[in-house]
């Protein structure tokens, strides 16, 4: 059977971009900025991105268009041996992330729906509230379950009709929630606070920990080091088309959207007096609390947790369809039963996560369930993955990674970046897992 492909270059950047915005932009890139001080962690954010993130993009889409292969099946195709341990850590990891990724997604839902009750209420507790609901074992594996099941059926329609076509109507809608809840912030009377904190820097709250947090969330938020791009590159029609300009394009997106998503919490939090350094609760504790105290607030919060539940949908099916596509290619499996078996099993395995938030005490090293995959994931299986693909594109590969990148014209950055291929990323990487074990 003849592989699937994009139907469209546009098709291609809306779903690379869907892949890449998600909880990681509009939850985890404002609640790290409010901890780790505000501009400064943006603007050391802004540089790893534009320098490691995006070439270590470019080699994840040459492999990918290079191959028309799965993140194993490329590996193995390009060069025999040990190197597709990084596609098989690509495969694992797509298994992890989503599993949790899934009832994160599942407690968006949840917010949505209780946008409209008294959890939007000045005088609800809304810590609670939050905590109340995650230990609420039934209830985060039913949303879990119907994060998965859409997820599921997006995959089971294909790369096309399923995948491409879902994104080019959610990534317009997302926009588009995001222009108007931003529009509804800036304009909140005390908003200018917000703006300062997230716009003037302080280099003084710079520390290593700073650098490492911003390294780890660029390769988390640009969807990097497991493949992800790897298999969206491997459906590129054309060969022909720029992949600099793409990894650019998508790119921009990404951290346009991030930034974007700092317009919407920042201005609100400090209107309300709101703590910005709030940790990962800021969206689900702070953000309900401050919803409560605006005129319309329901609305607000259900048009909020709506473009998260969006931006993570999007997300979640990059992470299924690395998978996916490993068992279609390689094992021969026809896409809709891959897609419901994979599926299924990421859907059970994520059970444990959704119970360790209190329902049933779940702790491994001392973290829970959840919190325990996200370690993993992000310190172990997505750096180590990163610094096998840019090692691979920059030392095995280079001919080829020459050839991919200037098949459509010019590449004038195309030596800096292999060198960053080959140098700069796997040592800044390397210092991240050494960070991320806390070894400095
Ligand atoms: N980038 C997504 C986010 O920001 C999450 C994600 C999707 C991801 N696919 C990935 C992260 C692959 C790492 C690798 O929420």
């Amino acid at each position: 059977m003849e592989r699937e492909t994009w139907g469209s270059k546009m098709g291609f950047w809306l779903a690379a971009a869907g892949s890449a915005i998600g909880l990681g932009n509009i939850w985890r890139f404002p609640y790290l900025t409010g901890a780790n001080g505000g501009a400064a962690f943006v603007f050391i954010y802004l540089l790893i991105v534009f320098t490691i993130g995006i070439s270590v993009m470019i080699a994840e889409f040459t492999i990918g268009r290079n191959t028309n292969l799965n993140a194993v099946g490329a590996f193995q195709k390009l060069k025999a041996g040990p190197w597709q341990i990084a596609g098989w850590m690509g495969v694992v990891a797509g298994f992890v992330i989503l599993s949790y990724y899934s009832v994160v997604g599942g407690w968006t839902i949840k917010y949505i729906l209780s946008s409209f009750t008294d959890m939007i209420s000045t005088s609800t507790d809304t810590t609670s509230y939050f905590l109340s609901f995650i230990a609420n074992g039934p209830q985060t594996v039913l949303f879990h379950a119907i994060f998965m099941a859409i997820v599921i059926f997006i995959v089971y329609r294909g790369v096309g009709k399923g995948i491409e076509d879902t994104c080019k109507i959610l990534m317009p809608a997302l926009f588009l929630l995001l222009v108007i809840l931003i529009i509804r912030a800036v304009t909140l009377p005390g908003a200018l606070a917000g703006i300062d904190f997230y716009l003037n820097p302080d280099f003084s709250k710079v520390t290593g920990k700073t650098i490492l947090a911003a390294l780890g969330q660029a390769f988390f938020s640009l969807s990097l080091g497991m493949g992800c791009m790897i298999t969206y590159g491997s459906y590129i029609k054309s060969k022909k088309e720029s992949l600099p300009r793409s990894a650019a394009t998508i790119t921009l997106l990404d951290t346009g959207a991030a930034f974007l998503a700092g317009f919407v919490i920042f201005p609100t939090v400090f209107a309300f007096g709101a703590e910005p350094s709030a940790g990962a609760g800021l969206t689900f504790i702070t953000l309900p609390k401050v919803f409560a105290m605006m005129p319309g607030g329901q609305i607000w919060s259900a048009l909020f947790f709506l473009l998260l539940c969006v931006a993570a949908i999007t997300s979640a099916i990059s992470l299924l369809e690395v998978v996916v596509a490993y068992v279609i290619d390689n094992l021969k499996w026809p896409r809709h039963k891959a897609a419901l078996i994979i599926g299924g099993t990421i859907f059970l395995l994520g059970i444990p996560s959704a119970l360790s938030q209190g329902a049933v005490s779940i702790n491994v090293l001392g973290m829970s369930f959840l919190d325990f995959l996200d370690f993993v994931a992000n310190n172990i299986l997505l750096t180590v993955g990163g610094l096998l693909i840019s090692l691979f594109v920059g030392w095995v590969i280079p001919e080829i990674a020459k050839k991919e990148t200037t098949a459509h014209g010019a590449f004038p950055f195309q030596p800096i970046w292999i060198w960053i291929c080959r140098i700069v990323a796997p040592v800044a990487i390397f210092i991240i897992i050494l960070g991320g074990f806390g070894l400095f």
